[in-house]
């Protein structure tokens, strides 16, 4: 990647548009892609491409959205755009943020979370040749929808001399031929940048303020406007919920390769599904049909067994996890540890060596190093208004099905008999039995029969 730029930056990221075509009551930089909101994505690339200030601007009301962004970047300004009357009109609501920056200004699309710093830096740099403004584009194998570049054909270093953009409401069929598009982003360095969006007007099929107007405004002053070529994967602007389907499939391809190529094995890559932080060590076997929901960190020669689901945990080295093992938040798995078939582990964590290996439930507790918990075994953890913790000691012994009922303790290398209800703390090294006594009459069964036998052939005849 290119180092960051020399001149501040200001990022501004227009996210107040409605997006009417996802039929949603959220807006729609707010629907995830690798579990996190869209926009925060364009947050995170601009921070990554060296974006030194950021501004976001949001609809009336949308504190949905300024509190997800600014929870990513808490020195983002927020601007509400009063009318969604377009994005010429959406710059302009950040202008005091633009007013009062010296350096470049980038415009980026809420709505667009693919695109790679690098890719960012790359269209921050072509302004290093003299152009005021730069476009990032893309050819499109399908245009439909996105405004058109218009260029005057001479390319150099992959940028080009451009004229204007032409949005495909407003393009003449020839136009519509064209397959070089806008993402999007724009860079601009220009002394007098509000100037220009001041200019933009709304004489188009839409009756919008289009920030791509710019373009041709500023060319008519005889400033120099480049369009810089990048990849169609990073542009995909999501517009419905065909596209977040599609620009999910993007992130999951990436993060698939990124995970091989940080030295993990996927069996089948197609159907292990990342979230945007997903963090993978080396040497992870990873089996077929695991999900890795946020928060999830994986250390080195870690086995992940199929139909595992994990949120929010932390697995340590050499820990063996699944089938079908759910991980949820707080789950902090140990060195060696193993949580088998149809385990629940939920705010809890085990040392190193522990084992719950089958149909279990294990929340809000410690499990101490080489512990075993038995089949069956339930922590119950709920009293139906509180949560209570449980506490099972290094080496501790837990028959199978026995219900621990929080808060309890079982002491270092403690053993609970199979079938107990646990309510109260058991010191460390005894055994606690908590169930019917069994109770055996011999010779009981075998009479029963012979007398039934008796009964059924007298009433037969
Ligand atoms: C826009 C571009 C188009 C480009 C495409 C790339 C314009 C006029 N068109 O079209 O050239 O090819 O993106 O995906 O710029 N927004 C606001 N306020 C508004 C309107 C929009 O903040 O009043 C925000 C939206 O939240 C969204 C972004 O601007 O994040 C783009 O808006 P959208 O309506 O999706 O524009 P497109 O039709 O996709
Ligand atoms: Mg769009």
């Amino acid at each position: 990647m290119k180092t960051a730029h020399r001149q501040p930056l200001l990022t501004i990221v227009l996210a107040a548009g409605k997006g009417t075509r996802m039929k949603s009551e959220m807006p729609k930089v707010l629907h995830q892609v690798g579990g996190l909101p869209m926009v925060g994505h364009v947050l995170k690339t601009a921070t990554a491409s060296g974006s030194t200030n950021t501004a976001i601007v949001v609809g009336p009301g949308m504190t949905n959205v300024s509190d997800a962004a600014t929870k990513l970047n808490p020195s983002a300004g927020v601007y509400v755009q009063t009318q969604q009357l377009g994005t010429g009109d959406a710059v302009l609501a950040a202008r005091d943020a633009i007013a009062s920056h010296e350096g470049d200004v980038l415009v980026m699309f809420g709505d667009t979370p693919l695109i790679r710093p690098e890719t960012v830096a790359r269209l921050v740099g072509a302004l290093d040749g003299g152009a005021e403004v730069a476009v990032l584009g893309f050819h499109a194998k399908d245009p439909t929808g996105y405004g058109r570049l218009i260029t005057d054909g001479l390319v150099s270093d992959g940028v080009a001399n451009l004229l204007s953009i032409r949005e495909q409401k407003d393009a003449t069929t020839a136009e519509r031929q064209i397959d070089f598009c806008n993402s999007g982003v724009i860079a601009f360095r220009t002394k007098d940048l509000l100037g220009c969006l001041n200019r933009i007007g709304a004489n188009n099929a839409s009756g919008e303020y289009y920030l791509t107007d710019v373009i041709s405004i500023m060319r008519a002053d005889g400033r120099r406007a480049v369009a810089v070529a990048g990849l169609e994967v990073e542009m995909l602007g999501v517009n419905s919920r065909a596209h977040l389907a599609e620009a999910e499939g993007v992130f999951q391809r990436r993060a698939r390769d990124a995970a091989m190529a940080g030295g993990a094995t996927l069996i089948d890559p197609a159907t292990v599904w990342f979230s945007h932080d997903t963090v993978i060590g080396r040497d992870v076997l990873i089996e077929p049909n695991v999900f890795f929901g946020p928060g999830v960190s994986i250390g080195n020669d870690v086995t992940i067994h199929a139909n595992s689901h994990l949120t929010g945990a932390i697995v340590e080295d050499s820990a063996e996890l699944g089938p079908f093992a759910r991980l949820r938040p707080g789950a902090r798995i140990g060195k060696n540890a193993k949580i088998g078939n149809f385990v629940e582990v939920k705010n809890a964590t085990f040392e190193p060596g522990a084992k719950a290996n089958h149909l279990a439930y294990i929340g809000d507790a410690r499990v101490g190093s080489k512990a075993n918990i038995g089949a069956g075994t339930i922590f119950c953890n709920y009293d139906g208004y509180f949560k209570h913790k449980t506490d099972i000691g290094a080496g501790a012994f837990i028959g199978s099905n026995s219900s621990l009922v929080a808060p309890v303790k079982i002491g270092d290398g403690a053993m609970i008999g199979s079938g107990s209800v646990i309510t109260k703390d058991v010191a460390a090294d005894s055994l606690a039995l908590a169930r019917p006594v069994q109770e055996s009459r011999e010779g009981w069964a075998g009479k029963f029969r012979a007398m039934m036998t008796k009964k059924k052939a007298s009433a037969a005849k």
